[in-house]
């Protein structure tokens, strides 16, 4: 092209030549402005992206190191200058090693040059040094790999391991709290069930000890009377004069009432004794003995003190066989059953008419007794929950939720078995079963 000169006309473009120029001008402008927008729109998502992951890894409370293949510190997050106590940054390219003594610098080294090679992540416990003195951690190396697999260094992350160590002891003391909260529970039930049967035992033992007295006071009106006609003998008096008095302390049937007083007192005595002895084969639970002992017999004595412990009115009827031998520990059972009649009669609080049935019978080899009660039965929920120890629907102070547990352990001590045989609105029915003994 040649060159203008000032004074020669503009004639060497005609006017189509000059819009092509500017559309060409135009779209490449607004090519630009594309380009521009897209860079920008790319710088604003880096960025976010670039904030969001400051904000990550400065949010980790582990202590972040990610390091080259030379292991050297490429970057730092989470709670690094924290764990470590640095109050300054780390100078750009500070080796590892100026994190670690001697010692654990060789161990971690070894870690990581194996992570490398084999690129799985280990773990491994190791010394920081820091201001106090070394910390230890329990630091993950983990491989670092760039887009085609090749390992670029590694990333660690570390805990401090007296944190650790500290959450454990935590754990530790709160298990040990746990487990003396639930031996104190067992003791309460114990001292409970105790209660029940002191409860039971008193009341059982007031009845023929007041027969005792009640027949100990009429003896001693008797013996007064005699006293008296003995003195009037002595005195000399006339037979006339005995035959009225005779007739005034009305001895003849004084006579009659002497042999009933004494008969009474002693079946109170014999009760009383029935009572103690029921008593010392109850506390010979410890021995772990196993005898043949009747099963309905047992539980009669059990129902009976429990009933006679607690104020609520219910009946105890007994059906089936009349006796059912088992071998066993009956102290065992005696606590057993006890505790199954004292559930029915919680049970029976809301219920007119509150009855309780025991019946027992022998079956395939084992001695089976059911205590049934017209309760309000068990849900279908709670009925799959009974056994658990703790596991109670009583107001606290009342129940400790172990009766149940507890039974059913001594049941199986017993080689026998607990279990819910049925529960509906019409009542629940609990079925003891234990190896049958051959009735002597
Ligand atoms: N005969 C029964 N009728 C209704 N519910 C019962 C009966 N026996 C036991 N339960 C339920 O089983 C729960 C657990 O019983 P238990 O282990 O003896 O503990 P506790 O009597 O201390 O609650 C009771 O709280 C009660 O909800
Ligand atoms: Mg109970």
């Amino acid at each position: 092209m040649t060159a203008l000169t000032p004074d020669e006309p503009l004639q060497a473009f005609d006017d189509q030549t000059w819009r092509d120029v500017v559309a060409a001008m135009d779209r490449t402008y607004s090519e630009l402005v594309d380009y521009q927008e897209r860079l920008e729109a790319q710088n604003r998502e880096l960025d976010e992206m670039r904030q969001f992951m400051g904000s990550v890894l400065s949010s980790i409370s582990e202590l972040l190191i990610v390091v080259d293949r030379t292991l050297t510190i490429e970057r730092t997050g989470g709670a690094f200058s924290a764990i470590l106590g640095l109050e300054t940054a780390l100078e750009p390219d500070t080796p590892l090693g100026a994190l670690l003594d001697a010692k654990a610098d060789t161990v971690l080294r070894g870690v990581i040059t194996e992570a490398m090679r084999d690129r799985r992540p280990r773990v491994v416990e190791v010394g920081f040094l820091t201001p106090d003195g070394p910390t230890p951690l329990e630091v993950s190396v983990s491989p670092r790999l760039d887009q085609r697999g090749r390992s670029q260094g590694v990333v660690l992350v570390g805990r401090p391991l007296g944190e650790l160590r500290n959450a454990y002891r935590e754990l530790e003391a709160s298990h040990t709290a746990l487990q003396n909260a639930q031996a104190q529970l067992v003791q309460h039930e114990k001292l409970a069930s105790l209660g029940r049967l002191v409860a039971g035992v008193a009341h059982e033992l007031n009845n023929p000890i007041s027969f005792v007295y009640a027949n100990t006071h009429a003896l001693e009106k008797y013996t007064r009377r005699f006293e008296t006609y003995f003195d009037a003998v002595q005195a000399g008096k006339s037979r006339p004069e005995l035959v009225a008095l005779r007739d005034e302390l009305k001895l003849d049937r004084t006579v009659k009432n002497l042999r009933g007083a004494i008969d009474g007192a002693k079946d109170g005595a014999e009760r009383v004794r029935d009572i103690v002895e029921d008593l010392r084969r109850l506390s010979a639970d410890g021995s772990g003995e196993k005898v043949r002992f009747d099963v309905v017999q047992t539980a009669r004595t059990a129902a009976d003190w429990v009933v006679r412990g607690t104020k609520t009115p219910v009946r105890i009827a007994v059906y089936g066989a009349e006796q059912a031998c088992a071998i066993g520990n009956p102290g065992h059972v005696q606590q057993i059953v006890m505790n199954l009649v004292q559930n029915a009669i919680d049970a029976l609080a809301d219920t007119t008419d509150p009855l309780v049935t025991l019946s027992a019978k022998e079956h395939e080899g084992k001695a089976v007794l059911q205590v049934t009660d017209n309760g309000p039965g068990i849900s279908n929920t709670d009925a799959t929950a009974i056994f658990d120890p703790f596991f109670t629907t009583k107001p606290v102070g009342k129940g400790t939720g172990l009766g149940l547990s507890i039974s059913q352990k001594i049941a199986q001590e017993n080689g026998g078995t607990l279990t819910l045989a049925r529960t509906g609105p019409d009542g629940s029915c609990f079925e003891l079963s234990l190896p049958a003994g051959d009735p002597e």
